[in-house]
């Protein structure tokens, strides 16, 4: 690095940084342990599904990079426990937590009943504040976490509006630590994003398709294309690396452009569309 300089093509990597990823199974989580692990990390991942989880592993170990797995409920809080405890056992301690399981049910909110919303808190909410008060005692000063929200912590989640509340939540709660754990400088970012096939979002909006709801979201961002859970992964591992060591409390939207348009969407037919007015 040139004197005087704070960054250099260096500073993006996280050589033999301890990172958690939760939900690192499929989607997101998946492309995030994957590029965290290519960029040096050492990677402690958990998911539901031992099955993809174990192809995950097998692939961050055949980049000789290790890997610690556990299959659990991310709702369970003693599996949590004991996954956290493993981790420090094996690492010593943890420089980086990326909150990403996280998921939802399509039902508009009249048809929500108590147990189902509580158990969408418990996944969307709880276990990221129970997370987050396991791994801090064990991370190391100047670690990262990164919350992954939704464009629906910014706007209405008509038919989940559970999950939309509680991904809202987490935005704020991120605010409050990055304040409160700032002076270990441990920075805490939420990643909002949208429009990236993967598992979930698709089964999500088939549910949507298959129910004919009032509303629907919009379809193509404003970039024309939609993106991969790769780009979130992306935006994850510069929030996780030094080049944003200035930058917490805040959110980056991985939307193709969603947020920014708000109610504006691109008809895949603008032509068609005008011949209508
Ligand atoms: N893909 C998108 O465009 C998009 C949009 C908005 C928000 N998100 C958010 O990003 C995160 C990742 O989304 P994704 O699209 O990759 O989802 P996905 O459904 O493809 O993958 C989620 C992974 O988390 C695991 N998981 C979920 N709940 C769990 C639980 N209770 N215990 C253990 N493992 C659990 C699943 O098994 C799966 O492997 C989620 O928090 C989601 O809400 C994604």
């Amino acid at each position: 690095m040139a004197e005087g300089d704070l960054f250099d093509e260096r500073s993006i990597l996280l050589t033999d940084r301890v990172a958690i990823v939760t939900g690192a199974a499929q989607g997101i989580g998946r492309a995030t342990a994957r590029l965290f692990a290519r960029c040096g990390a050492s990677m402690a991942l958990c998911d539901r599904e031992a099955g993809l989880l174990a192809e995950v592993a097998a692939e961050i170990e055949a980049l000789g990079r290790p890997v610690l797995t556990a299959e659990l409920d991310v709702r369970d809080p003693e599996a949590v426990d004991r996954f956290v405890e493993a981790v420090a056992a094996r690492f010593e301690h943890v420089d980086v937590l990326v909150n990403n399981a996280g998921g939802t049910f399509v039902a508009p909110f009249l048809d929500t009943a108590p147990k189902g919303e509580a158990s969408l808190v418990a996944e969307n909410f709880t276990q990221v504040t129970h997370f987050v008060r396991r791994v801090v005692p064990v991370m190391r000063d100047g670690g990262s976490i990164v919350n992954l929200t939704s464009i629906e912590a910014h706007q209405a989640g008509p038919s989940f509006g559970i999950y939309a509340a509680m991904k809202a939540a987490v935005e704020s709660l991120s605010k409050t630590l990055a304040l409160e754990l700032g002076a270990r400088r441990i920075r805490v970012n939420s990643i909002a994003p949208d429009a990236q096939p993967s598992g979930g979002e698709k089964e999500a909006r088939q549910a949507m398709l298959d129910q004919a709801p009032e509303y629907l979201p919009a379809f193509l961002p404003p970039l024309g294309y939609f993106g991969t859970p790769e780009d979130s992964a992306a935006a994850a591992l510069f929030l996780a690396s030094d080049l944003s060591r200035f930058i917490t409390g805040t959110t980056l939207h991985v939307d193709g452009g969603n947020r920014a348009a708000g109610g504006w969407h691109r008809p895949v037919d603008a032509d068609a569309m005008h011949d209508d007015l």
